[in-house]
């Protein structure tokens, strides 16, 4: 498919997404076992894992939003995270889970991680990502969760972007020149 004159090869088509979120949400509900959860969705690249995956967590959940941003508009990360808008409830005793779009570098899973244990004695934290880009890490972290393994390859879409766009496509590709 072609957007914007950049050609784009998909790596995990909707369905194959809905498939794998719903493998994960059965591990989730098996954790978590009816007890009440507080989903972060991390913008906004995780909107559209966040808002598919709690579709299938059978909890009472509660969902916050945090943004936060490591990318000025180009594919390298900055190395460097800024606290957005963090703004969160109490967190204290609850079970709480961090829904991310990629973990990279893992710069903002290590930042999240540590606000959180940092602010809250939480009862659990579990951190989720759709998709985990083992090979570029940088820190010592790895999500508990996540959806699919990629290999160093810039992707977009299902709410990650280039530059702002692509977000909405309802898969995972990569941008090919
Ligand atoms: P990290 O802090 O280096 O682990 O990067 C995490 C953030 O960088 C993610 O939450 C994404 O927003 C962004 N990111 C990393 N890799 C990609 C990519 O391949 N496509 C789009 N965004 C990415
Ligand atoms: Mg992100």
């Amino acid at each position: 498919m072609e957007i914007n004159n950049k050609k784009i090869e998909v790596l995990f088509s909707n369905k194959d997404i809905i498939q794998r979120v719903k493998e994960i949400a059965l591990e989730l509900n098996k954790k978590y076992n009816g007890e009440e959860v507080y989903a972060i969705c991390v913008l906004k690249g995780a909107v559209m894992f966040a808002t598919e995956l709690v579709k299938h967590i059978e909890s009472p959940l509660k969902m916050e939003f945090i943004r936060l941003s490591s990318y000025l508009g180009g594919t390298n990360t900055t190395g460097k995270v800024n606290a957005v808008d963090i703004a969160l409830p109490d967190l204290n005793h609850k079970n709480v889970l961090i829904i991310e779009d990629i973990v990279d570098t893992g710069l903002t899973a290590k930042f999240l991680t540590d606000f959180i244990k940092l602010n809250f004695k939480t009862k659990s934290t579990v951190f989720v990502s759709l998709l985990d880009k083992k090979i570029t890490r940088k820190v010592d972290i790895e999500p508990d969760f996540y959806g699919f393994e990629i290999d160093d390859k810039f992707v977009v879409g299902y709410g990650l972007d280039y530059d702002g766009y692509y977000r909405n496509l309802d898969y995972v590709g990569y941008l090919s020149k």
